[in-house]
């Protein structure tokens, strides 16, 4: 029943395939979904208007305005939408949506999206081989959107090869499995996560930092499982190329370890789980040069200072909050975390050491031990994603004691 009561935005654009559309929107009906179809106007050569409002029950548009000089309202078809599917989506269709050529309706409601996008390519081979569709297609998955890719088949030029939409049947499935999966784990719905993430860049003139090597893998990894359960999360991200896009997700993009502090303790106060990931400087330069440092010299030296400790000052400042910390050792480990766990007032502490192979900054993989005061865990070396299932999990179990 994961589709009842469900409302799924449809947008079609120009290509053969369109009339596959009508057997899946009657297939959502029918599984209790309500669907609102939009059209770009080459689509209307393909398939009526008339053939799918009547199997959607409501209205289809494909331009800004109605005959009657009515406002079609983009933003509002976008928020009613609790996911959006582009499909059949041609080549051109795909190409303005991750370039934000916003000339008609079906774009112009994409990109005041806040739902998931589902998109299902459908072309002729060559033009889905060719490496403009295939960028756009990655770019689309950066954005984090779900691509149902298109199948081999015969082609309506004749052709036989990869470019027909998938089946109806299929989309519909994947529609079904993101709802189902969506209504599964609600275990950290109500609570609020503040999670901290990547380096912090401290600057010594307006064009050179200190920083280290961290990706923003783990804690942007934690952020999106957190969010999955129906956490709200609060992401405090120092500079990293790391995207989030679940709509539970607030992201808040800082430089230095000053200004990751000020934006923690902005929101601490709010929070029921705070997990610090995020590889701050210890150190920055006591000056800013306001100009380039020349070159002049043989030797430079640089005076720095001690930077805040933020998660220390979250142990201080800890009224309610469940607070987890990251310690990566190179020695003495356990030792160390442990040591970390009583000196910060934390509850938790996850160990990741430099050791093990596999474990780190710049890794897909991790490697972790958990501490709290009583408890000691470890465990097998894992994806981040698998490893943030693991971090998230322990937390349960231990705000649930
Ligand atoms: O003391 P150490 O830097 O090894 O502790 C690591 C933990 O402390 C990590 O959770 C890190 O995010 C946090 N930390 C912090 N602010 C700092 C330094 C570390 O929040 N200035």
């Amino acid at each position: 029943m994961a589709l009842e009561g469900k409302h799924v935005l449809i947008c079609i654009s120009g290509g053969i395939a369109a009339y596959k559309i009508t057997l899946l929107v009657r297939m959502l009906v029918k599984s209790g979904a309500e669907v609102q179809v939009l059209m770009t106007p080459a689509a209307e050569n393909f398939v009526s208007k008339l053939t799918l409002s009547t199997l959607s029950k409501r209205a289809v548009y494909s331009d800004f305005y109605g005959a009657d000089g009515t406002w079609n309202n983009h933003v509002e078809f976008a928020l009613w939408a609790d996911a959006i599917l582009v499909a059949p989506c041609t080549a051109n269709t795909l190409a303005k949506m991750v370039h934000g050529i916003c000339d008609n309706l079906v774009i112009a409601t994409y990109m005041s999206a806040k739902s998931p996008v589902f998109i299902a390519p459908a072309m002729d081979l060559d033009m889905y081989r060719h490496p403009s569709t295939k960028q756009n297609l990655e770019m689309a998955e950066d954005f984090g959107h779900f691509i149902i890719p298109a199948e081999i088949g015969e082609l309506a030029s004749g052709l036989v090869g990869e470019g027909r939409m998938a089946e109806p049947e299929a989309i519909l499935e994947k529609l079904h499995d993101y709802f189902g999966e969506a209504e599964k784990d609600k275990s950290l719905s109500g609570k609020t996560v503040l999670i901290t993430a990547g380096p912090t860049y401290e600057a010594l003139d307006p064009v050179r930092f200190i920083g280290n090597h961290s990706s923003g893998k783990m804690g942007f990894s934690l952020a999106e499982e957190a969010a999955k359960r129906g956490a709200k999360v609060i992401l405090i991200s120092g500079p990293s190329a790391q995207t989030a896009h679940h709509q539970n997700i607030e992201i808040h993009r800082v430089m230095s370890a000053k200004e990751m502090y000020a934006e923690v303790f902005r929101n601490y106060d709010r929070v029921d789980i705070a997990i610090a990931s995020a590889a701050v400087a210890d150190y920055a330069p006591k000056e800013i040069a306001t100009e380039k440092i020349k070159k002049n010299d043989d030797s430079l030296t640089v005076e720095l200072v001690k930077n805040p400790d933020i998660l220390k000052t979250m142990g201080e400042k800890k009224t309610h909050q469940f607070l987890v910390g990251f310690a990566l050792e190179t020695q003495n480990e356990a030792e160390n975390a442990k040591g970390k766990l009583k000196n910060k007032n934390l509850d938790m502490i996850v160990l990741n050491s430099l050791r093990d192979e596999g474990a780190g900054f710049q890794q897909d993989t991790n490697k972790i031990r958990i501490f709290t005061k009583n408890e000691e865990k470890s465990f097998l070396l894992k994806s981040k994603r698998e490893v943030a299932k693991d971090i998230l999990n322990f937390v349960e179990e231990q705000i649930s004691k």
